[in-house]
């Protein structure tokens, strides 16, 4: 009780500074996103098994966003979406985020939950409305069998489609409490398995170049 508690007053004093954050991303984002990265780095210290999960998968994105010729102003709602985007996640029961089996029904709604309770958390900022679109659609699937709402191709928001293939290959790749982390072969594979399904197969083709680019500079 006296945990939740502690966490819960947590929570309050994070989305108090995320108000001051969102209050100055216009006039001064540079400053903003330095403020909302710390914020990310400390999200990930609260929730288990993050460790970096939103600084790694914005860190993606922005790669994506530069090659696909996003704008300055496109790039920070992206970033602002990508770090807030398992923002839903915090408060989730940590037996359930750390339980090393299958999940019920009932935990499995509960994660699920995290999109639209991350939307909602923040929702009264006016200024993050355009990045809440990443937050609430992240898990939507590209032939409409993802969540919340099921939406299909081009009407999954495109900085959501950007976060859903850099999400899953950061979550891929890292272990988990109920499996060891995939190789990185291992996770392209799946990728390119998934893509028109689970993914928009434009961003995972962009996003696989980077990749075997970045190989490419390592080996050099
Ligand atoms: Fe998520
Ligand atoms: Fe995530």
């Amino acid at each position: 009780m006296k945990e939740q508690q502690s966490q819960k007053i947590d929570i309050d004093e994070i989305i108090r500074c995320l108000g001051l954050i969102a209050r100055t991303l216009h006039e001064n984002p540079k400053q903003a996103l330095k403020d909302l990265r710390e914020i990310g780095e400390e999200i990930d210290c609260k929730i288990p098994y993050r460790d970096g999960h939103s600084i790694r998968v914005t860190d993606y994105c922005l790669s994506i966003a530069d090659n696909i010729g996003f704008s300055e102003n496109e790039k920070v709602v992206l970033e602002v979406a990508a770090i807030l985007h398992d923002f839903g996640k915090i408060g989730i029961d940590e037996s359930i985020l750390l339980k090393p089996g299958a999940l019920t029904q009932e935990e499995r709604d509960e994660v699920t939950m995290h999109v639209m309770r991350g939307y909602y958390m923040l929702a009264g900022f006016s200024e993050l409305i355009e990045a809440l679109k990443g937050v609430r659609s992240h898990h939507e699937y590209y032939d409409g069998s993802g969540y919340p709402e099921g939406l299909t191709k081009g009407d999954i928001p495109l900085i959501a489609r950007i976060i859903a293939v850099a999400d899953a290959f950061d979550a891929m790749t890292s272990e988990r409490p109920y499996r060891k982390a995939m190789t990185k072969q291992a996770a392209i594979e799946e990728l390119k398995r998934a893509s028109n399904s689970q993914f928009d197969p434009a961003i995972v083709k962009i996003f696989l170049k980077l990749l075997s680019q970045k190989d490419e500079k390592n080996n050099k």
